[in-house]
Order: C-alpha cells, then structure tokens, then sequence
C-alpha cells in the first residue's frame, strides 16, 4: 500500500535526490553535488511514496512565477524530480504522488518538462509551449551589419553574481517565461563545471547590461567544434542581435545550436536564411491549471463574440464547471456550453500555440464557436519557457 508523504529533513532530502538520479540512470549525488542541491529543496514542496518505511518514488517542486497572455505574472510550481524506483514501477506509485502533489499545490498552475509524452496527459498536464532546435552552418553564416552595443566576456566568479541580477532586470518578457528561484542558480552552477567549459558573455546597449548569452563547445570526433547555446536572455532586439552576432563570428565554430520559440527570426539575420536548419521541433511546456476560474481570469481575450466552455477536470472537480469568456475577461456562469474541453487540453490552448478548431478536427474536442475561442485565445507571440529545470 503506498503512502504519500511531505519530506521535511535534510536526510530524506538526499534520499530523494538519490532515488530520483536512480530512476533516470544518473548517479547519487555526491557530498559537494548535494551541498549545491540542498538550496533547491523547499520546505511543503518535496512528496515521497513510501512503501512501509521504503522510500519508492519522488517528486517535488520549486516555487516560482509564470507570465501569461496580457502579461500578468502568477505564482507558479515547477514540477520536477518525478521518479519511481525501477522495481516499483506501474504500480500506480506516479499516479498517488500526483493527486497528492495536485491536491495540495500551493499556486495555481503548475508546468513540468516530460520524458515521455503519454505520462503526463492523465494527470490534467497539456503541452502548452513548443520550441524549435537550429543547427547553423556557422562557416556559411553571416549577419550583415555592425553590433549596436557592446558584448564583454566575464568570468565564471562574476556570472554566478551578475546572471541572478540581470536575469531579474531584464524580467520576464512573453507568456510562459518563468522566474529562477536561488536553487536554479545553484544548480546551473553545479552542471557548469570548469570541465565542462562553459563561457559568458554581458550585452550592454545605451542604458547598461541588457542581455546575456552562455555558451559551450565541444570539439567533435572530425574535429569539427559545435558550440551550443546554453542560455540566451535579453530585455531588447538590438542585445538580440549582438548576441547572435558576437556567436556567429566566433572563429574556429563549425556549428551553432540553439533552442528558440517557434516565431523566433532568427533565420531572418543571415544574409542566406538557409544556413538555419531546424533540427526539431518538440514540446517545452506543459502546463496544469490547477485553479481554472483564477487562471481564466489572470490572462486577457482577444477580440471576439464571448464563448462558454465546459471544463471537466477528474483530479480537481472543484474545477469543473462552465466558464464565459469574452474581451472582457472570464466568469463561472449558469449557461449552456459551446465547447467541451478537459482540463490537460484547456492548458493546451491556454498560451494559444495550440487552438480549439485544431483539437475539434482531432475530435479531441467537441462544441461549436470554434472561431470566436480561436480569436479570444490568440496571442502576439508564442509562448516560450527557456529556463529548464
Ligand atoms: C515515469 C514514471 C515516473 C512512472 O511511474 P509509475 O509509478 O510507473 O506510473 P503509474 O504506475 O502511476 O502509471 C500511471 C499510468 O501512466 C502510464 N505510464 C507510466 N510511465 C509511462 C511511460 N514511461 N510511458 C508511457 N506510459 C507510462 C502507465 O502505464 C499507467 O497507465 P494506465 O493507468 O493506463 O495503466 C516511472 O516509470 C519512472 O520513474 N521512470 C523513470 C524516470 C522518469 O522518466 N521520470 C519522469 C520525469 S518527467
């Protein structure tokens, strides 16, 4: 019989840690990895499955803040750390921690990154973000023009100081982004290791540091070097710009691999757009509403006829119910629905990279007005996250 229970000590901590590197084939942390880890390890956020005294599963999560449409910034739980002992497995050990984890989340959405894409759908998650993988031919690859501002290199001392600061100075910018809590940084500290070579550089424009970029190369078995982009951030166009312009004439680069939002230009800089090959496109997001009425409220409509939606949520029934939403906002109301949705498939629209009259033509949803909820939904900017965790 499994027991869900709150972790509270430092002990059960590790044990945690531990079994969570366990179950994705990664080693027990070490005394000075665990010394990094233990900031990331918040009082009422860390949930264990017990079998009798024998811990069998994890997860846990950090608390942080999540921008949506309209720009509305909301307390947001970032899920992480899921694992079930290999001996454990479908036993419905994933399932208890869920609904207790859901059950007594402390913010009213939660987002996650999946290994696998079939897990997460039953607990209510929807993939509500994607981003697209660019490999550049860096030797082919020019950006025309001159930089507007300045690009420094600091070192790793200064970034571990400087990084948190700006991060916050430059806020969060399109729906989806997130706030780093201090363990993140930590974390981030801890994979940078000097073994893994790991540069940084500031961006400052006419109003001081903007932007910044973290980066790596490896040296390939042909000896060719790729340099992949480990963390691109920046308040304007212009720190953008310079910052793909500083990586893109790096000498003795081969290729350059990012990450983007799927309406990112980036192919747009070159003078030959196809030196930008998309490698992939894949889900980044996946969001939970664990709070719909708060949720429906915290983020602005387009311009449209108002449209009721009938939500069905089988983990939190609290959430069930029909919602009028207009340009005006949205409201629980007593009136017949025009569209049906589960909850996992309302996180899928509710940052608008997915619409409704594309679930209807999956027969994932079924109702009428498809237009109209299309257009109340619609965003400028795809949703993009870009801190993993
Ligand atoms: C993924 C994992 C957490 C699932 O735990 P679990 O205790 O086996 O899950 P449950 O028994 O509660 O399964 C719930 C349902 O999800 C399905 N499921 C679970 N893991 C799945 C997977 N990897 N792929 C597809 N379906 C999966 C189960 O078949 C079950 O479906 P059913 O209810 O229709 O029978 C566990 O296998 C694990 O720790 N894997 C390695 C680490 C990992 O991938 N963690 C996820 C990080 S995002």
């Amino acid at each position: 019989m499994t027991e869900i229970r709150v972790l509270t000590d430092e002990a059960q901590f590790r044990a945690h840690c531990t079994l969570f590197r366990r179950a994705i084939h990664a080693q027990a942390p070490s005394d000075d990895s665990w010394a990094i880890t233990l900031p990331s390890y918040e009082q009422g956020r860390v949930h264990a499955a017990f079998d009798g005294d024998e811990m069998v599963g994890t997860t846990q999560s950090f608390g942080s803040s999540l921008v949506v449409p309209g720009g509305a910034v909301v307390p947001h739980s970032a899920i992480s750390r899921v694992g079930v002992r290999a001996d454990y497995t479908r036993r419905g050990v994933l399932t208890a921690l869920m609904r207790e984890q859901l059950s007594a989340l402390p913010d009213p959405v939660a987002t996650l990154r999946a290994t696998e894409g079939r897990i997460y759908g039953r607990f209510g998650y929807g993939v509500a973000g994607r981003v697209r993988e660019v490999e550049i031919d860096a030797k082919h690859a020019v950006i025309p023009g001159a930089m507007t501002g300045r690009v420094r290199m600091i070192d790793a001392d200064t970034a571990d100081k400087l990084l948190p600061e700006l991060h916050d100075a430059i806020g969060l910018r399109r729906p989806g982004q997130i706030s780093r809590w201090p363990g993140w940084w930590a974390r981030q500290r801890d994979r940078k290791g000097e073994a893994e070579n790991s540069v940084t550089v500031v961006h400052s424009g006419p109003d001081g540091d903007d932007g910044f970029l973290t980066y790596k190369v490896t040296t390939e078995k042909d000896f060719k070097h790729r340099l992949s982009v480990e963390d691109l951030e920046y308040a304007n166009a212009d720190a953008w710009r310079d910052l793909w312009i500083y990586v893109v004439r790096l000498d003795l680069v081969d290729h350059i691999e990012n990450e983007v939002p799927l309406d990112d230009p980036v192919s747009l800089l070159f003078e030959d757009p196809r030196v930008v090959l998309t490698k992939d496109v894949f889900d980044e997001i996946w969001l939970r509403l664990a709070d719909v009425p708060r949720m429906l409220s915290a983020r602005t409509y387009g311009h449209a006829d108002a449209v009721v939606l009938e939500v069905h949520d089988k983990l939190l029934p609290a959430n069930d119910g029909r919602y009028r939403v207009s340009p005006d906002g949205a409201e629980r109301v007593d009136a017949s629905a025009d569209i049906t949705i589960p909850v996992d498939l309302l996180g899928a629209v509710y940052f608008g990279d997915t619409t409704f009259s594309q679930l209807a033509a999956t027969k994932r949803i079924e109702g009428t007005r498809l237009a109209d909820a299309d257009a109340l939904f619609a965003v400028p900017q795809k949703p993009v996250c870009g801190t993993f965790f």
